[in-house]
């Protein structure tokens, strides 16, 4: 399959670039610049080299550099801001360090005729984030474009068909990023554009028909996308050697673990096994109020539950994780501040022993999986599912977490979801759910003076759940759910809605 390198120099949009290229049926895919040699670069048949961002500057004595016979591999090759200068810098060039000169934002781009814009307008915008740029272009090399302040923008070689732009394509401020890209493959790496994941899933399961057969395997399916789409990917590979646990702990919203056991069991027909597993979670989280303690405990009680269940199977040969393309790239990164303790099966290989893991979506992006899923004939609610956490109502439940405050906000939130549903507006926010606060507060009802629950509405729009903006859903809407919430959830006498953008807040609020 022909594909394209994305050589990761530590730039924050890595992921955005191959999501781009294989938007445009390219497969593309990412590699750290330490964990590829130039061998392994040339072996692999690359159509194309894309060099990312990264926050260095190229003279520091720590930036990341790869050999510079990578330009002389007769591969094309686009470098984007920190990419660009080093190709600069490889090839001979230099590049000044331009403080006041430094570029945040939108700028108005210039350029010059040639392959890499073709189709572009003279003048249009562009996104920069920079304080480095070229100075002194390398030999064969041309200014191909420019802003008021960065004389160099994009500079290029057409014949050894090396281009640098020191603005962001990858990102949608950037006007013509996305014509950009489909230059560069189409008319500089000669792409045919066959990349398209549905074209992939016969042959993914007719390999894993293969490799699997005669195996036993095992899935902690917990109705989200990725290990939904696994699991009927795998059971269309293997059929009924598949078994899928699903660990019903009592904190999913209402309905949903009757609703998962029914498509998977009755629609599917899969080897489907439900562990109510309610009283045993609820007992071990009896009394115990800190977020992270609680994301540790249901972390390691789904653990304990899945191993006794794994155990009565008998021998199982293979384990099989609904991990996704952006799981594997982020794993290989160094340590970042633990903000909150995800929970995810990812424990699950250290206390059980198989022999292998399968990983059947380890290569595609979530877009990709719900386009599977969507193929596979995954009911559209399931595909298009807000993500959710580990954890579930856990963390959505301030305080002490009891069966009583589970179901208030089960009540609470199937209402907040019914009315955003209503209003057809379900594509409107990324995520949306209620909290059950612990702040209690008066209100008065009737001629009743009450003291109930405060339940706090939150609605998050994000690219990447990275950062977040607070929804701006209608009032019209937020007043109906507030009415309804009042009036049919017992004890709740007041609702708010939560205004804060990711940071300084999170999503969750715990
Ligand atoms: P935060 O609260 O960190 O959430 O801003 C960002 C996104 O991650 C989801 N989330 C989780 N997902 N296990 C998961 O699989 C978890 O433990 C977990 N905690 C938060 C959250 O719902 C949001 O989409």
């Amino acid at each position: 399959m022909e594909k394209i390198l994305v050589l990761d120099f530590g730039g924050q949009y890595n992921q955005l670039i191959a999501r781009r290229v294989r938007d445009l049926n390219v497969f593309a895919e990412i590699k750290p610049y330490n964990k590829i040699s130039l061998e392994q670069i040339s072996e692999q048949k690359y159509k194309g080299i894309i060099f990312t961002g990264g926050p260095n500057s190229v003279y520091d004595s720590e930036s990341p550099h790869y050999d510079k016979k990578i330009l002389d591999l007769g591969i094309p090759v686009l470098g984007i801001c920190y990419g660009d200068q080093l190709m600069a810098y490889m090839a001979g060039g230099s590049v000044v360090h331009a403080k006041e000169n430094s570029e945040y934002g939108k700028a108005n781009l210039c350029i010059k005729e040639n392959t890499l814009f073709k189709g572009i307008p003279a003048k249009s915008i562009c996104w920069m984030s920079h304080t480095d740029c070229v100075q002194n272009l390398p030999e064969g090399f041309q200014i191909i474009a420019s802003t008021e302040k960065c004389l160099c923008a994009a500079m290029c070689n057409e014949t050894k068909k090396l281009y640098g732009v020191q603005f962001h394509p990858e990102v949608t401020h950037t006007e013509y990023g996305n014509q950009i890209f489909k230059n560069f493959l189409y008319d500089v790496c000669k792409c045919s554009g066959e990349w398209k994941v549905e074209n992939y899933v016969e042959k993914m399961i007719e390999a894993f028909r293969q490799k699997l057969s005669g195996k036993k395997v095992l899935l902690a399916l917990s109705g989200g996308v990725d290990s939904s789409v696994a699991a009927v990917l795998l059971h269309k590979a293997i059929g009924t050697s598949l078994v899928c646990v699903f660990v019903d702990h009592g904190l999913l919203r209402k309905g949903e673990a009757d609703s998962v056991e029914n498509i998977f069991k009755t629609q599917f027909k899969m080897n489907f096994i439900r562990v109510n597993a309610q009283e045993r979670f609820l007992t071990k989280l009896a009394g115990v109020t800190e977020p992270e303690q609680k994301r540790k405990i249901i972390g390691e009680e789904f653990i304990r539950v899945f191993e006794s269940e794994a155990k009565k199977l008998g021998k199982i040969n293979a384990l099989a994780q609904g991990t996704i393309y952006p799981d594997v790239i982020e794993s290989g990164k160094g340590d970042s501040a633990v903000i909150k303790s995800h929970h995810n099966v990812g424990g699950l290989p250290d206390v059980i022993s198989f022999e292998e893991i399968v990983e059947p979506l380890r290569d595609l992006f979530k877009d990709e999986v719900r386009k599977v899923g969507t193929m596979l004939g995954i009911p559209h609610e399931l595909v298009w599912r807000q993500p959710f956490p580990g954890p579930g109502l856990a963390v959505r439940i301030i305080g002490e977490i009891t069966k009583e405050k589970i179901q208030m906000l089960q009540d609470a939130d199937e209402i907040f979801r019914d009315e955003v549903a209503k209003a057809n507006l379900e594509t409107m926010p990324n995520q949306y759910f209620a909290v059950l606060t612990n702040t209690f507060s008066v209100g008065v009802m009737g001629d009743e003076r009450t003291y109930g629950y405060t339940v706090a509405l939150r609605s998050v729009n994000t690219d990447d759940f990275m950062t977040a903006e607070w929804t701006r859903l209608p009032y019209e809407i937020l007043e109906v759910v507030s009415r309804r919430i009042t009036n049919e959830v017992k004890n709740v006498s007041r609702v708010v809605y939560d205004i804060s953008s990711k940071p300084p807040a999170t999503v969750e609020w715990e």
